[in-house]
């Protein structure tokens, strides 16, 4: 397994408004298809697929189209929404697919939240076909004129620097995939900035992210002066310029080499 009980569980308590909170990945699913460009009719496995935003770019460039995702709920909503696709439960290290079955691999947003990102990649390379496709995305974190809310989380909540919590890098998920077996990877950057109206705004962002349920447990009284200092800082940020969410991903594509002597192209489909 590379997810713990513990996410799976948090998979299926958001899937019904997966979406809805995480509005950008709706478009970077579609980034990420345009990127890897697979032609029509190319075989496609999107792991990790959760609501569909990789794999319904992937049905609108007439692929055929396979999802996995180790969440029940998410499988459940995938499967009601998209009868056309084959959606099965599995985990990205444990792919119940033949070797080779598959001209493209994709996972949005899936390698940063795995326990064992290689192992999953190994997984990647053995159900793709020599010449076959790999195109991951992974969130960039960038802090840009929050880190004021950073520092007020990391003073509450703690955490933030220990190695357990460093996010998997560009570079080094380009390395993985080298040591998987994977020709040298390419990747480009994606910038989607959301601009809220207002303070209120910004704390329904964080309450989505369960920051509410973390301030009860804090002692007494901390969580209503966390409250007005982060109402202090959103104001000030507001009136200076506003307020932004700095989304960013990085899209990452490669190939599983051809054997010496096989004609170029052969694979993708
Ligand atoms: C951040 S969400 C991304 C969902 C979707 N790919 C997208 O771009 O919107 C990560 C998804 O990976 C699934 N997931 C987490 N660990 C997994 C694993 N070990 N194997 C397969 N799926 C996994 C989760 O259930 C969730 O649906």
């Amino acid at each position: 397994m590379t997810s713990t009980e513990h996410g799976r569980r948090k998979y299926d308590a958001l899937a019904d408004r997966y979406e809805e909170i995480y509005f950008y990945v709706a478009d970077l699913g579609r980034d990420l298809v345009s990127y890897a460009a697979p032609p029509p009719g190319a075989r496609v496995l999107d792991v990790g697929a959760g609501r569909g935003a990789v794999a319904r770019a992937a049905l609108a460039r007439e692929c055929v189209v396979t999802a996995v995702d180790a969440s029940a709920g998410m499988v459940a909503r995938l499967a009601d929404d998209h009868p056309e696709m084959v959606v099965r439960q599995q985990d990205a290290g444990m792919l119940d697919f033949p070797d080779g079955s598959f001209g493209v691999v994709t996972a949005g947003f899936l390698v940063q939240v795995l326990t064992e990102p290689e192992t999953a990649l190994a997984e990647f390379h053995r159900v793709l076909a020599p010449g076959g496709m790999v195109a991951l995305s992974l969130e960039r974190q960038t802090v840009g004129r929050l880190g004021w809310l950073h520092d007020l989380n990391r003073e509450y909540f703690g955490g933030g620097n220990g190695s357990a919590d460093e996010p998997l890098s560009p570079d080094r998920l380009d390395e993985l995939l080298t040591s998987a077996g994977f020709a040298t990877p390419e990747r480009t950057l994606v910038k989607i900035p959301k601009h809220l109206a207002d303070p209120g705004a910004l704390w329904d962002w964080l309450a989505i992210q369960g920051v509410p349920e973390a301030l009860d447990a804090l002692p007494t009284g901390e969580a209503v002066t966390f409250r007005e200092r982060f109402f202090r800082g959103a104001e000030e940020m507001h009136n200076t310029g506003g307020i932004t969410l700095e989304f960013a991903a990085t899209l990452h594509t490669t190939t599983r080499r051809l054997p010496p002597g096989s004609a170029a192209g052969e694979g993708y489909h």
